[in-house]
């Protein structure tokens, strides 16, 4: 699902946000992505989404050279992945519906349809009664749930969380991680950049580690079966 060989990434001359990145991550896996503050997580996902380009080394994502495709075909690439960005990234003028539901909206699906698979994946993050209010009426924790919300929606082959915890209480916390589990049971492959060890140990998932933009550890695949 995700192949990195020996990527570099770098935003200054002589300083490299990632160093020689490779690793895979097959169809339908779980993995934590850690490793200090600066160590290089949120740019390695915005690789996989396109966000960025690489310096060097080359990233398959879903099949696809993300690097060569062409800039037409970026968004098709991104409606297969549900991203939880580390700032939610919520559109402030749009009701949490509206926010939930925008990417389904541009793929043409209708009302009904919308508001039916809204409803259903606001109340897997225990919202389906903030369905008409504004981002900026709700708590960052109740913000960080409308945004994986989002993420799910479209039912994505590839699930990115960057932190997608940090502002929650820790049940809460627990109550996204287990449904982040629970997606991936159902087939989506899951990549999620955290800090929280705790949680990381409770899970019991497959663990790659990043160190000032080197992967120092990776615990390793934990699927039984090669992908074909
Ligand atoms: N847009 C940018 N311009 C310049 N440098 C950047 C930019 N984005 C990231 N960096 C640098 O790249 C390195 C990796 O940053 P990155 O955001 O990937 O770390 P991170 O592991 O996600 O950290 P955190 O846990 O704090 O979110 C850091 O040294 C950071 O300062
Ligand atoms: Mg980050």
């Amino acid at each position: 699902m995700i192949h990195f060989y020996h990527v570099h990434q770098s935003y200054q001359r002589n300083i490299l946000a990632l160093k020689d990145i490779s690793f895979d991550c097959l169809r339908g896996e779980f993995v934590f992505l850690t490793g200090a503050s600066g160590a290089g997580k949120t740019t390695l996902l915005k690789l996989i989404i396109r966000e960025e380009i690489p310096l060097q080394g080359q990233i398959l994502v879903n099949g696809q050279n993300v690097s060569s495709i062409p800039v037409n075909k970026i968004p098709r690439l991104r409606r297969a992945i549900g991203v939880v960005f580390q700032d939610f990234k919520l559109i402030r003028g749009k009701t949490v519906f509206e926010n939930v539901t925008f990417v389904l909206k541009t793929l043409g699906i209708d009302l009904k349809e919308r508001r039916k698979r809204a409803y259903h994946v606001l109340k897997q993050v225990g919202l389906q009664h903030k369905t008409n209010a504004y981002p900026l009426e709700l708590s960052g924790g109740e913000q960080q749930r409308v945004a994986v919300a989002r993420a799910i929606v479209n039912d994505p082959v590839l699930l990115l969380a960057d932190e997608p915890t940090g502002n929650l209480d820790p049940d809460m916390a627990v109550e996204i991680m287990n449904l982040f589990s629970k997606i991936n049971r159902r087939g989506t492959t899951v990549l999620v950049a955290t800090h929280d060890r705790e949680m990381i140990r409770r899970m019991g998932k497959r663990v790659i580690t990043l160190d000032k933009g080197q992967l120092i550890h990776d615990t390793g695949s934990q699927m039984q079966i090669e992908e074909t």
